[in-house]
């Protein structure tokens, strides 16, 4: 059964409508002011949309966009791992991190990438001046399709230590062992609720989950903590106002979506993509000053 948003996208009135992020929910999603920004500047004939996709008709939407002119697409919550699947090829990384975020469709076959690992680490070393293989990090969510692959991406950094948390316990437990027997870095799963005993033994904690911790398991928060929450949104996050509070420095994810941005556009052009301008669209739409 095809959502009616689906089905409205099929009898789209918009020829130039040639690029999507697809989620559900999609409405909060700023990649479409950054990219329609960078396609504008570069008088390129597109345009970026939103299209909210249910988990049960991700297979017949990628089924009917094969089928139509789009240049490619982004997957958002909770797509991105059951896009995997879905793909005829998979480029090396996204493969390795198990989870895509990036889809380029050419004459009917679609090959997945994932650019969320390194937008993640640049966000997060542009946010805070520091080395993220250097750190300790604890990484609240690892179970969902974002955590799943950070988790891989900086096991494959070899971060000194690797702290997965997650509500479901047991989406990270097997995923721990794997990364532990693969990498240099010391990774172990821990219990959600085992927080603020974790907090005592890491650097960097970074935030996946959609909702973030419960304030009291971030009482053991401390000055020397570095707080990155991929979780953005118009208002500062519950995570990054209480991180603020505690005196530890503290970022949201609009940083890692500007680079995962930058990543996938070159991917789909083939051409370096204007950083500035895309970092401004982002930050305008944001309504915060631009950053960096
Ligand atoms: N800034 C960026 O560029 C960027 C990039 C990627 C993702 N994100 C953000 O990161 C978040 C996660 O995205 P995703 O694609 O990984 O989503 P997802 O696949 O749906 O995963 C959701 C995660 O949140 C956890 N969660 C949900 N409800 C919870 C609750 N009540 N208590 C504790 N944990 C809960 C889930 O735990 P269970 O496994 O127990 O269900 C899972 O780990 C979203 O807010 C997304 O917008 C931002």
């Amino acid at each position: 059964m095809i959502s009616l948003t689906l089905q409205t996208l099929f009898e789209r009135k918009d020829p130039d409508l040639r690029l999507l992020v697809i989620g559900d929910p999609v409405d909060h999603s700023l990649s479409p002011p950054m990219h329609n920004a960078a396609l504008e500047f570069l008088h390129l004939p597109c345009r970026y949309g939103r299209l909210r996709v249910s988990p049960e008709d991700l297979r017949e939407a990628f089924h009917l966009l094969r089928q139509q002119d789009f240049i490619g697409w982004n997957l958002t919550l909770p797509h991105k791992l059951a896009a995997v699947d879905l793909l005829d090829e998979l480029d090396p990384l996204a493969r390795r991190l198990c989870a895509v975020n990036t889809v380029v469709h050419k004459s009917g076959r679609i090959f997945g990438f994932n650019t969320d690992g390194k937008g993640l680490v640049t966000g997060i070393e542009e946010a805070f001046g520091c080395a993220v293989p250097s750190v300790r990090i604890a990484l609240l969510g690892a179970g969902g399709g974002a955590g799943h692959a950070a988790a891989r991406y900086l096991a494959e950094l070899n971060v000194p230590s690797l702290v997965l948390l997650n509500r479901t316990r047991a989406k990270v437990e097997r995923l721990a062992s794997e990364l532990a027997d693969r990498s240099q870095s010391q990774v172990r799963a821990e219990p959600w609720e085992m927080l603020p005993k974790v907090c005592h033994e890491v650097d960097l904690i970074v935030n996946a989950s959609t909702v973030g911790p419960a304030p009291e398991a971030l009482a053991m928060l401390e000055e020397r903590h570095l707080v990155f929450d991929m979780v953005y949104g118009p208002q500062e996050t519950p995570l990054v106002h209480l991180a603020r509070k505690k005196g530890a420095k503290s970022a949201d994810g609009l940083l890692m979506l500007l680079h995962q941005g930058l990543l996938a556009f070159e991917i789909w052009f083939g051409k370096p993509a204007p950083a500035e301008l895309m970092r401004r669209a982002l930050f305008a739409a944001a309504g915060r000053a631009v950053s960096g």
